[in-house]
């Protein structure tokens, strides 16, 4: 590793996930100081004890939900003063659920929403102030191509509109932290494997095959590592002139038709 990331206080959301996961092993062995949360308690505990064993810096809180305004302001005050700042938030937790348009619920959109969308709002309002007075930061919000396009094989009107939010939130950010240093940039990945994605990706339904898997011209769907590769990139001083940017790390697949 590289300590591209050396002495930077890391707010990460949803360690104990698929991404989350890697995001947190890689932030800490760039040399960030990691705050981590997960509304899951057993895996928000694994990620802390394994990164701690490869020797990183992290404290995770685990039993954190984002969707509710005040647990995600406790969380990011708590994060802010374990290491008495804040560098980089880094939104990756969500949550959604999936039907065709007639069949999906209210209740299940204000979920998606809730989970996806809110928690980001939540949480970004709770660090402003703190970015404010530490002098800057980055924000890494995390959408999807969901956000891009519709797709025949998967029921994505909730999630896609959440991610749509995500991604217009984050150019508002843009402006308004601007004059405060702070950037905001999105993540926006194509099919990734993770222990929830790999039983379908390993046998993946044939539309899906068709539609998507077989037309990435760089031929293969994304390992995490893909994804916090760009985190990485937009958490480091290297990105110190990219705000309103978001990076789409699909091996080109959206770009077909
Ligand atoms: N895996 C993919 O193919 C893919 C594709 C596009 C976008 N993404 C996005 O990347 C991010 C990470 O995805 P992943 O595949 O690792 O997801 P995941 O489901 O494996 O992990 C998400 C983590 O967030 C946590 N979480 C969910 N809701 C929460 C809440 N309210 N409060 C606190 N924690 C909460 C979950 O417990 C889980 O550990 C998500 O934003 C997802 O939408 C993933």
């Amino acid at each position: 590793m590289t300590g591209r990331l050396e002495g930077k206080i890391a707010l990460i959301t949803g360690v104990g996930g698929g991404i989350g996961v890697t995001a947190a092993r890689r932030f800490a062995a760039e040399g960030a100081r990691v705050v981590g949360c997960d509304i899951d308690r057993d895996s928000a505990a694994a990620t802390e004890k394994l990164v701690r064993a490869e020797g990183g810096e992290i404290t995770v809180m685990g039993g954190v939900d984002l969707g509710d305004a005040e647990e995600a302001r406790s969380w990011v005050d708590a994060a802010v003063a374990t290491y008495d700042g804040i560098d980089i938030l880094y939104n990756n937790a969500s949550t959604q659920r999936f039907a065709p348009i007639e069949e999906l619920s209210v209740q299940d959109w204000d979920f998606t929403m809730r989970n996806e969308l809110n928690l980001v709002f939540y949480t970004v309002k709770a660090a402003w102030p703190h970015l404010k007075s530490c002098g800057g930061g980055s924000v890494i919000n995390v959408g999807s191509i969901a956000a891009l396009r519709g797709v025949e094989f998967m029921a994505q009107n909730a999630h896609s509109t959440a991610k749509g939010g995500v991604i217009a939130l984050t150019l508002q950010l843009v402006v308004e932290g601007g004059p405060h240093g702070i950037r905001a940039n999105v993540i926006s990945p194509g099919l990734t494997e993770t222990p929830n994605t790999a039983p379908m990706l390993a046998d993946p339904p044939e539309r899906m095959r068709k539609v998507v898997l077989d037309r990435i011209p760089l031929g293969r769907h994304g390992q995490p590592e893909d994804i916090v590769n760009a985190a990485v990139f937009l958490a480091s001083d290297e990105s110190s002139w990219i705000s309103g940017a978001n990076i789409v790390v699909d091996g080109g697949g959206s770009v077909l038709g």
